[in-house]
Order: C-alpha cells, then structure tokens, then sequence
C-alpha cells in the first residue's frame, strides 16, 4: 500500500520510515526511528528529488509510481548520494530509462563507485546557481559541500519558495502521520543530536550554506530527514546558526566519568552548590552509562560543562578519554569548561583531558580540582571555589 502525501497539488512526499533499525550510521541509537525523505513534482516535467534508503525501497517505489499515475519521469535531482537516501538511485534509473539524473560532478562520481554499470551517460552534471525549467517550476542548484558528503547539492524551487535542503535542517525520528514541524511540538533535542553527531564538523560549511540561503526567499523547507518546516523558518535557522557557530544555547553540563563512585559524589556536591548559587537546569551525567551521542548534543547545547574523571593508566578514565576524541572530531569549540580530576597515586586526568582538547578554543573556568581516591569535606572549599567561578561565567 502506498504511503504518499500531498504537499501542494504538485508536490507530493514519497518517502517512508524506518523503526526497526537501532543504529543510525551503524553508530547512533534511533530509539524513534528514522524517515528518509523523498520528493516528487509535478509539471510539464516531473522531478523526483532524492531516493531513499534500500531498507524503504518498496513502499518507496510504490509511492512513487502511485503520484506518477503512469506518466514518465523525467528527472532523478541526486542532492546527497549518501546510501541512506542514495542507495535506491539505481533502482529509480532502472524503472524510469528515460529519466535524466540531475547532480553535481561529486555525486556522479559515487554514483559510479556506489553501482557497478550504472548508466552514466545518463547524468547531467549541474553547477553552481544552474538552474532546469520543468514547466511552472524553475529549480536552482546550489552546492553544499561537507554538509554533509563533498558532493552535496540543494535544490530551490524559485517558483513556490521551496527549498530542498539535503541533510540540512534535518532529525532523528520516523515521521508518524504528520508531515510538518508545526504538527507537533518540535523536538530540537533530537534534532541538536542529529545535528551535532552527524553535520557537527561542518560548522563552517553550514554557515556557508546558511549565507546562501539567507540571499533566497525561502517559505518552505523539505529535508531529507524528519518533518517538513513551512513555520518557525526563523527559530530553526536560528538553532542552526548558534550550532553551527559551536555558540552554546543555554545551560551547563557536568559530564562525570568515575569508577568506584567517589568522582561522582564530588559532582553531586558540585551540582547542589551550582543549584544553591542560583545556576538553575544543571545536568549531571554518568558518562559511562549514556550513549555518546547524546552526550555530543548535549556539549553543543551547553554554555558551559564541568569534566570530570578519574585517572587510569596514567591518562584519563577510557569512557572520558572516548568522549572528548568525539568532541573533537566534531571540532567542539567556543564553550567554557572546567577540569575536575582524581586519582588515587599519581592523578592524570586534567592534565590529559586538556591535552585532547588542546587548540579548541575553549575557554577554562576555575581551578582544576584534584581529589585523591574519594571525596572528603576537605574538598569542599575547592569545590565551593568552583563553583562561585562557574556561577560568574554563567551570568556573564
Ligand atoms: Fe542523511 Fe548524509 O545522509
């Protein structure tokens, strides 16, 4: 049975879910699934704008088929040629022969090392500001490297104002019955996660995207993840802007990493006084316990975070050490932190946690505290200390 929904007359949505893959990537847990978007416009010409992960081929095809009513399709607009909507590009030029594959020179690339005899001779590769006229509709491509392959492109409908935003603007989560973000209450946790573990490198390249896309009347945005924006175009790119700045948003963060529980009692201490100056919202987690991923989302929310870890082979405690390498893959930056450490013979933890961080434009608050094996009242005063520092940080 299909699942297609219309948009406009001449839109349509033929994408679908996914609920029953766990790892997104083979990495981030979807406990909400996932939907993997696709487009179809109807004009003299018809567009089919990105395919969909193998995984949905078949409801996806179906939808397709189901808006074409029998008419031919004409283009195949490739924007991002990353399997989980790139994957069924194949599939799509085989049903369809006289379609044309509109994409950049990147994206025709993969689509020869991704498919063995694909039929390249039917790709028009598509430049900067170039533009196709399909009737009523006029699309213009325009390139988004690195957001988030190399060989990105968006489309933008310059007829209704419709941008087809690739990665971009995109979330965790299937879609479940309703088509727009203002359906439903937007979950920006989601979205913050899916932003800052998959595209949270590119900052600057979203930013270049952003800039773009600031010189367009935009009334609509269709990603290829999550639901469609048509409201709020303001509030979601400004969350967009302070991600991709690495700005924090709000609130501060204590990410603990402790063996025997003795780190984290100091940080349960370290929370209360934060409570008690006033620092209201504080989130205190057990790094060890929580999927990295939302740990990553959660740094970019921050404005400030504590470090917090045991010593361990003469470094720092594997479940921290694990964390700020992801930080700073994603090139986690322009936040303020604080170092706490332990150790029971020879502490390590600060110094090798700043190590990793080092040249990432963080600014330091406070005084690194050491606690040597547990926490005892004697480390109050540290503690108190550092947390009058994070109080001020916080205000400023
Ligand atoms: Fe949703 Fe980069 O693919």
């Amino acid at each position: 049975m299909h699942n297609a929904r219309m948009i406009r007359e001449d839109l349509y949505y033929v994408g679908a879910s996914d609920r029953r893959l766990n790892l997104f990537e083979n990495v981030y847990p979807i406990p909400m699934g996932v939907s993997y978007n696709s487009y179809l416009l109807l004009d003299e010409k018809t567009a089919l704008l990105d395919t969909c992960d193998r995984s949905v081929e078949g409801v996806f095809m179906e939808n397709v088929a189901h808006v074409l009513k029998g008419r031919s399709l004409d283009y195949l607009i490739v924007n991002h040629m990353e399997p989980d909507h790139g994957a069924t590009v194949l599939a799509v030029m085989e049903k369809y022969p006289q379609a044309q594959v509109i994409c950049t020179a990147g994206a025709a690339k993969m689509i020869g090392q991704f498919f063995d005899g694909a039929p390249l001779g039917r790709i028009r590769m598509v430049k900067e500001g170039e533009k196709l006229c399909l009737g009523k509709h006029t699309l213009a491509f325009y390139t988004a490297p690195m957001v988030h392959w190399p060989e990105v492109m968006v489309t933008y409908d310059e007829t209704e104002g419709t941008l087809f935003s690739a990665d971009a603007f995109g979330t965790f989560g299937a879609l479940n019955g309703d088509l727009y973000a203002d359906e439903d209450k937007p979950d920006f946790g989601e979205m913050r996660r899916y932003y800052a573990n998959i595209v949270g490198k590119y900052g600057v390249q979203v930013q270049n995207l952003m800039k773009k896309a600031a010189k367009l009347d935009i009334r609509m945005i269709c990603p290829l993840h999550g639901p469609i924006w048509r409201q709020d175009l303001d509030k979601l790119l400004g969350k967009y802007d302070l991600w991709s700045r690495w700005e924090g948003e709000e609130g501060l963060v204590i990410f603990c990493a402790s063996i025997y529980g003795g780190t984290m009692n100091a940080m349960e201490r370290l929370a209360s006084m934060l409570s008690e100056r006033g620092v209201k919202g504080v989130k205190l987690y057990d790094i060890s316990a929580q999927d990295k991923s939302f740990l990553v989302s959660e740094a970019f929310r921050c404005k400030a975070a504590v470090l917090a870890s045991a010593s361990y082979n003469a470094g720092v405690f594997v479940a921290m050490e694990d964390f700020l390498h992801d930080l700073k893959a994603h090139d986690f930056k322009n936040h303020r932190v604080a170092y706490v450490e332990n150790g029971s013979w020879a502490p390590s933890a600060a110094k090798t946690m700043k190590a990793i961080l080092e040249g990432q434009a963080l600014e330091t608050v406070g005084e690194t505290v050491t606690l040597r094996s547990a926490a005892h009242e004697k480390d109050a005063a540290a503690l108190e200390a550092l947390a009058d520092a994070l109080c001020a940080a916080m205000k400023e």
